[in-house]
């Protein structure tokens, strides 16, 4: 590490690439941009360009070894995570890596491994974890407030939402709302719970509504849109279950015919209940029940992010989204799909 600044290389100039990860890292004293590589060359340059970054990489594995870069956001298709943070880790860079970790449970277990045999900082993006709000309920629940969560329900319905581009092309991607949004909620609610062990899942996915044209909707639109396929599930809902007896509740969709909902966390505890957006605390006080609110500023969960992997890199902490967190969850999202394909319930 050069002496005061964290070096810093982006692989996979894309859209979170240039409106989240960049910015943040733009906004942190101690970290520098120095490296960037893309599929594409001409946006690696583009971005190179834009803010002054030393050096274009004509691959991963070219950028990894560059002697001016500490530490990397991964921030390519899904389909390349695995193969950019074993690269990085190998090369002793310390990694940020965005969700989901990865496309299988396999190629999750390799990047924990070679993590853990690097010894390099790993975190994932979980970016959720980063919320104020989110912050304030995981708060809440280590302080033993809400007693023994038993259950909990979550979810995130789009009514058409579908992100354009390689999202919906199961080759780059590995599956639909259930690995791209779904990640987000069930790894959030499983946080919130105290992170207990699954142990299997039950799961129905739907591929019924695919592409539409519907008018007037807003979509997330990845930098290239040529060649759309529509392999992915729309929707899906389902069971978790975990070691410590409590379960979860799950319904995520790109596109259904229903009501459109943020995300939501709802968990259940002996003592007390917790939701998320609208941020409640569902209690009791002196026989009556009582409904409060935390009170939580606003705070940008991506700087929140970057803030916490620099943070862990320079003191040496393990990230609270760790490369262990990223894989309990790929196991969780691939147990999803293993149950919807065979219609029961899968051990995990
Ligand atoms: N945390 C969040 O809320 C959030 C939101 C959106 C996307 N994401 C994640 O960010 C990642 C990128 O999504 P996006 O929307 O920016 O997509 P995007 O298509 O806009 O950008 C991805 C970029 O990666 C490049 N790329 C792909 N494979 C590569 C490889 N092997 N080497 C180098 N470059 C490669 C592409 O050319 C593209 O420029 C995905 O993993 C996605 O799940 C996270």
């Amino acid at each position: 590490m050069s002496k005061d600044k964290i070096r810093i290389g982006i692989i996979g100039a894309g859209n979170i690439a240039q409106n989240a990860h960049i910015p943040a890292y733009l906004k942190m004293p101690d970290a520098e941009l120095t490296a960037v590589c893309d599929l594409k060359e001409s946006r690696a340059r583009e971005v190179a360009e834009k803010y002054g970054i030393k050096h274009v990489a004509a691959d991963i594995d070219e950028l990894v070894s560059l002697k001016d870069v500490d530490a990397v956001s991964i921030c390519t298709w899904n389909n390349a995570h695995a193969r950019a943070a074993i690269a990085a880790a190998r090369a002793g860079k310390h990694v940020l890596c965005e969700k989901p970790m990865a496309m299988t449970v396999q190629e999750a277990e390799a990047m924990k491994k070679a993590a853990d045999e690097s010894g390099i900082t790993f975190m994932m993006g979980f970016v959720n974890r980063f919320r104020a709000d989110s912050k304030a309920i995981k708060e809440i629940q280590e302080s033993g407030k809400l007693g023994e969560i038993y259950y909990a329900k979550t979810g995130w319905f789009r009514r058409r939402g579908t992100p354009l581009g390689w999202f919906t092309d199961v080759s780059k991607s590995g599956g639909g709302p259930v690995i791209d949004i779904g990640v987000h909620v069930i790894d959030l609610t499983w946080y919130f719970m105290g992170k207990p062990k699954p142990v299997s899942v039950s799961a129905s996915a739907y591929y019924k509504i695919g592409d539409y044209k519907t008018k007037g909707v807003g979509r997330w639109v990845a930098f290239d849109t040529d060649n759309l396929v529509f392999n992915t599930e729309d929707s899906a809902s389902g069971f978790i279950r975990f070691e410590n007896g409590a379960s979860m509740t799950f319904d995520v969709s790109w596109a259904i015919n229903g009501k459109e909902t943020g995300i939501y966390s709802n968990i259940y505890g002996t003592k007390a209940g917790i939701s998320l957006d609208p941020l409640a605390l569902y209690g009791e006080e002196a026989d009556y029940l009582v409904d409060s609110t935390p009170v939580v500023g606003k705070e940008n969960s991506f700087e929140n992010q970057i803030r916490h992997f620099l943070d862990c890199i320079k003191e040496g902490k393990e990230p609270i989204s760790s490369a262990d967190d990223g894989l309990q969850i790929q196991k969780i999202l691939n147990g999803i799909y293993d149950s919807a394909r065979l219609g029961r319930e899968v051990m995990l």
